[in-house]
């Protein structure tokens, strides 16, 4: 088969390419090797700025997000019991956030392609990449047990940080940069209403937590746990007790309810670049994974998809290769904001076992600047809203 553009991995960046290619006119074929049922129902992000909204909407893939997402115009940290507001709205000119699942997402996203009569295969793992320096790149994948071919003008590698994509770029080529963090995230969805109206962040001498949710039946929590750590060593007991210990704050009582999910999120920081060889274009965590803390992974997914999509646009309206070219560039300095904010939050709401005592002092005084200096969190309002969607508005 041949496809014009050919796109491996459906998650969010694979699927909202191939609809916002779709609406333009442009066919692609996505290759995913996960079953359809596994790749709804990995409960990952949550949280979106108000630019992945309107990617969303343009890709008409929003129906659902604007009836069920839940709009919100502040964010709360806690540092050892004591709360502070960021007034995300009014700090930023008007920007909000919006809370929505990416499993829902990624639903909403493959209904949208499959009714427009889109090419999507499930359990359909590419192998290997060839011709990539010709204008006729190859894919080789295999589905229902045999090997077949698809051949395209653009191979969109999406597949992850586990893919192939830039596992097919000479190592020679790339740049890395990477840093992990001694600690993971243990998440859980339980099904109670939320106790918060907003997200609260919150720094304890225990660690880490996290008050999210996903709908106004579902809670999303989370606690930093030891690397070593397994699901054995946190019974539900345990999770709602260290929980009620990090979130507290005078007056504020945390419900529980039964836990649908628990998972081990590892934390890194990763860039790959370029984003871009010969035919191949990596978007997503094919090319970058932040920590969670902050919410940035999926937004930043749905950017460079942006870009890629306005990139190929491009060049199939007018044989243009400018944007193609700076597809690079143009991702790289979000890519970079985006690496610093998720690594400044990291590292000041989360106990730090490697760092001295005076590294602890620090977290501490950059919390009582928070408090204290509107503009120091009129920089974390801004950068939490996304500053692109600053720029556009
Ligand atoms: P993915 O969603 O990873 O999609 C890539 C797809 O490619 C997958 O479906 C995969 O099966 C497929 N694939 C891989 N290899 C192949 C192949 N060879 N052939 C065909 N298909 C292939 N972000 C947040 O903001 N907040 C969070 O709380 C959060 N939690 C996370 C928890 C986990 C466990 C993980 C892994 C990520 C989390 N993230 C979170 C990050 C966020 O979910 C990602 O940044 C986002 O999913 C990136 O989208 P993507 O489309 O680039 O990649
Ligand atoms: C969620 C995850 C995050 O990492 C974050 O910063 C905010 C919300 C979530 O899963 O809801």
């Amino acid at each position: 088969t041949h496809t014009q553009v050919g796109i491996i991995g459906a998650g969010p960046a694979g699927l909202l390419l191939a609809q916002l290619l779709h609406l333009q006119g442009i066919d692609s074929v996505v290759l995913e090797n996960r079953s359809r049922e596994r790749v709804e129902s990995r409960q990952r992000a949550g949280l979106l700025e108000q630019t992945t909204v309107d990617l969303l909407r343009q890709a008409g893939a929003s129906a659902r997000l604007d009836q069920l997402g839940l709009v919100h115009e502040g964010v709360l940290l806690n540092y050892n019991g004591k709360r502070h507001r960021i007034a995300l709205k009014e700090l930023t000119g008007g920007s909000c956030v919006t809370i929505y699942s990416q499993t829902e997402i990624v639903k909403d996203l493959i209904n949208t392609r499959l009714a427009a009569g889109g090419m999507l295969l499930f359990e359909a793992e590419a192998t290997k990449l060839e011709g990539l320096d010709t204008d006729r790149p190859t894919i080789h994948y295999t589905h229902e047990g045999e090997s077949h071919t698809l051949t395209c003008d653009f191979v969109a590698g999406c597949d992850g940080f586990h893919g192939i994509s830039r596992a097919s770029v000479p190592p020679e080529l790339l740049t890395i940069y990477d840093k992990t963090y001694p600690y993971c995230w243990l998440g859980i969805i339980a099904r109670v209403p939320p106790s918060t109206h907003e997200l609260i962040y919150a720094y304890h001498e225990n660690g880490f937590a996290l008050h999210s949710m996903r709908s106004p039946e579902l809670s999303r929590l989370y606690v930093q746990c030891a690397l070593t750590d397994t699901l054995e060593d946190w019974p539900d007991e345990r999770i709602w007790n260290e929980l009620k210990i990090r979130l507290g704050t005078p007056g504020w009582t945390l419900q529980e309810g039964p836990i649908l999910e628990k998972s081990i999120t590892p934390m890194r920081s990763f860039v790959s670049e370029p984003m871009q060889f010969d035919r191949l274009y990596l978007a997503g965590d094919a090319a970058h994974i932040v920590p969670p803390t902050g919410g940035k992974g999926l937004n930043m997914a749905v950017s460079d998809t942006k870009n890629l999509f306005e990139a190929l646009w491009l060049w199939y309206k007018e044989q243009n290769t400018r944007l193609l070219e700076g597809y690079t560039a143009a991702c790289s300095r979000r890519v970079w904001r985006v690496q610093d904010f998720s690594n400044y939050m990291t590292e000041l709401l989360h106990k730090q076992p490697d760092k001295a005592a005076f590294d602890q002092q620090l977290q501490k005084s950059k919390f009582d600047l928070l408090t204290n200096s509107e503009a120091a969190s009129r920089v974390i309002a801004e950068n939490y809203v996304g500053l692109a969607s600053k720029r556009a508005s």
